[in-house]
């Protein structure tokens, strides 16, 4: 699907309608890309995330993007994997429904993704890149209105996982 693309790079740097944040139930920033974005936001992305008191794991929140080339951040806090056995699967799909409809209420076009949960949260890589192309090759079905939608890699392996996935869809 020429709608979804797998690139490698830095999601802070990706002048698009919106990236999404694989943020936590705070909302309040953190290590991985969660920093990274915060960072190169400044520090209103903060102050605005403060107002939006958390976010529930398979939710999403959407705020501006400041400094960011992106016109917006939709934040989603993704699960922690423990096992498999509490839901995972479930969850991390959640995210991606979640996000994409948020970006659709907001005439949102073009959407970036980093790997949701792969990193800090421990979701297997693998299994995690065939729910998420799952989800996104859905929505896309029925949401003509959306352009694109990307899976931001920050390294090779993930972005190889990413293009079997996709081969696979
Ligand atoms: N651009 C794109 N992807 C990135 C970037 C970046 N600048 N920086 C990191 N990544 C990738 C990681 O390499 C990984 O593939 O994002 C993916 C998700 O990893 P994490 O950022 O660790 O996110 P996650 O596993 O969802 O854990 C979320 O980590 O940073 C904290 O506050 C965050 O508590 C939350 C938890």
């Amino acid at each position: 699907m020429a709608r979804i693309e797998i690139i490698q790079g830095d999601i802070t740097k990706q002048a698009v309608d919106a990236i999404v944040n694989a943020a936590n139930t705070s909302l309040l920033g953190g290590g991985g890309v969660d920093g990274a974005i915060h960072r190169a936001a400044g520090p209103e992305l903060l102050a605005e995330c403060r107002t939006l008191h958390g976010c529930e794991t398979g939710r999403a929140k959407i705020t501006k993007g400041y400094r960011l080339p992106a016109k917006h951040v939709i934040h989603t806090p993704g699960p922690v994997w423990h096992g498999g056995t509490h839901g995972e699967d479930a969850l991390l799909a959640s995210c991606y429904r979640s996000c994409l409809t948020l970006a659709a209420e907001n005439g949102c076009r073009t959407v970036d993704f980093p790997s949701i949960s792969t990193g800090v949260y421990h979701f297997p890589l693998e299994r995690a890149a065939a729910i998420a192309l799952r989800e996104i090759a859905a929505f896309l079905e029925t949401h003509p209105e959306l352009e694109r939608v990307r899976m931001v890699c920050f390294d090779e392996r993930t972005r190889r996982v990413y293009e079997e996935a996709l081969e696979k869809l």
